[in-house]
């Protein structure tokens, strides 16, 4: 597993703590973040990524900076800031609902005290919220690890798709929640990961820390997943998810659309690995789901004057998901609280 969460508390518990994962695996480096503005840049520049972990990432966040706000200035009003920090954070990346939950928690905590409670409560019950919220994760990964046992047997064939490991949460993990239960039950598995076009989540981060683990994986170009899926090669396909609407349809890295279709037409399960966190009864379906578009930048070298179209996620219909898998077991849409 990882030398450290991906994401948590520093050690004085005063600072956000990050594995910076612009940087792997070339560095593992690790950062302390306390100031609001270096939050939301390091979740905007996916320094901290993966829907759950960007949700711990913006609650303890959000806390280290009230704190560090109070300290400076202990008569200033903490309340407001609760509301107009946290829309900071939740819109610093749009479309893994687990951020602007995790986000609505803290706020929720904030107002349900009297109003004349004293900062120090306030920060106090924020804290214990946002310590809830990471403690849930971990044990959110490894509940779906042991309800996931199934679907890897000793021998399995896993393809996944981007990072929805360790990287990704606080604690084991999603989609990769499982082939960590799995191997640490001694079965031999071997695991297909996407290179993930353009920042290659799959080939940097989901290769990283399998191979760390101990876990065979095999990095493909995103464009040979149809050709490695029609071969027999793989028994089943695990995909995180950024949304779950409740009709079922699922927000996750582009290019999930693709593998699922490429799935379908081999006859290959597909399984939308997710903590509860991530379903998202309010969004009805995959249309209304907010997909974030980023820099051209990333998909760079282009010609000078070529313009370039770069969702960060795409959304796959349900009629292409084999199986919902989460914290409470196999789930079926609609999903209505
Ligand atoms: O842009 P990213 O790297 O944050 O995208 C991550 C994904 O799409 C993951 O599959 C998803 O967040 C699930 S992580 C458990």
């Amino acid at each position: 597993m990882l030398p450290l969460p991906a994401v948590g508390w520093s050690p004085d518990q005063r600072a956000l703590r990050l594995l910076d994962q612009r940087v792997l695996p070339e560095a593992e480096v690790v950062r302390d973040l306390v100031v609001l503005e270096d939050t939301i840049d390091a979740i905007r520049t996916l320094a901290v990524r993966g829907a759950p972990a960007i949700g711990v990432a913006a609650a303890i966040g959000l806390v280290v900076a009230l704190e560090a706000a109070h300290a400076d200035a202990p008569g200033a009003a903490l309340r407001p800031l609760v509301d107009a920090w946290g829309a900071r954070l939740v819109a610093a990346r749009p479309t893994a609902v687990n951020l602007p939950w995790a986000v609505a928690r803290l706020q929720r905590v904030a107002a349900a005290l009297p109003p004349d409670a004293p900062p120090r409560a306030l920060l106090e019950a924020l804290r214990g919220e946002a310590e809830a919220i990471r403690a849930e994760d971990v044990a959110m990964g490894e509940a779906i690890g042991t309800h996931g046992l199934a679907l890897v047997p000793d021998g399995a064939r896993v393809l996944t798709h981007c990072n929805a490991g360790a990287l990704a949460t606080a604690g084991a993990g999603t989609a990769l929640a499982p082939v960590y239960a799995a191997h640490a039950r001694g079965r031999r598995l071997a695991v297909f990961a996407t290179e993930t076009r353009p920042l290659r989540q799959g080939a940097r981060l989901t290769a990283w820390e399998l191979h760390r683990a101990g876990i065979s994986v095999t990095v493909l170009p995103d464009g040979a997943v149809a050709a490695l899926l029609a071969s027999g090669a793989v028994d089943v396909v695990l995909v995180g998810a950024d949304r779950i609407a409740a009709n079922g349809d699922v927000a996750n890295k582009v290019g999930t659309r693709g593998v699922a279709l490429a799935a379908q037409a081999a006859g290959v399960p597909f399984i939308v690995v997710a903590p509860g966190s991530t379903i998202d009864p309010a969004t009805p379906h995959g249309d209304a789901m907010p997909i974030e578009h980023r820099d051209a930048d990333e998909l760079a070298p282009l010609p000078a004057g070529v313009g370039a179209w770069n969702p960060a996620f795409d959304v796959t219909p349900r009629a292409l998901v084999t199986g919902y898998l989460t914290d409470r077991g196999f789930v079926e849409p609609p999903f209505l609280e």
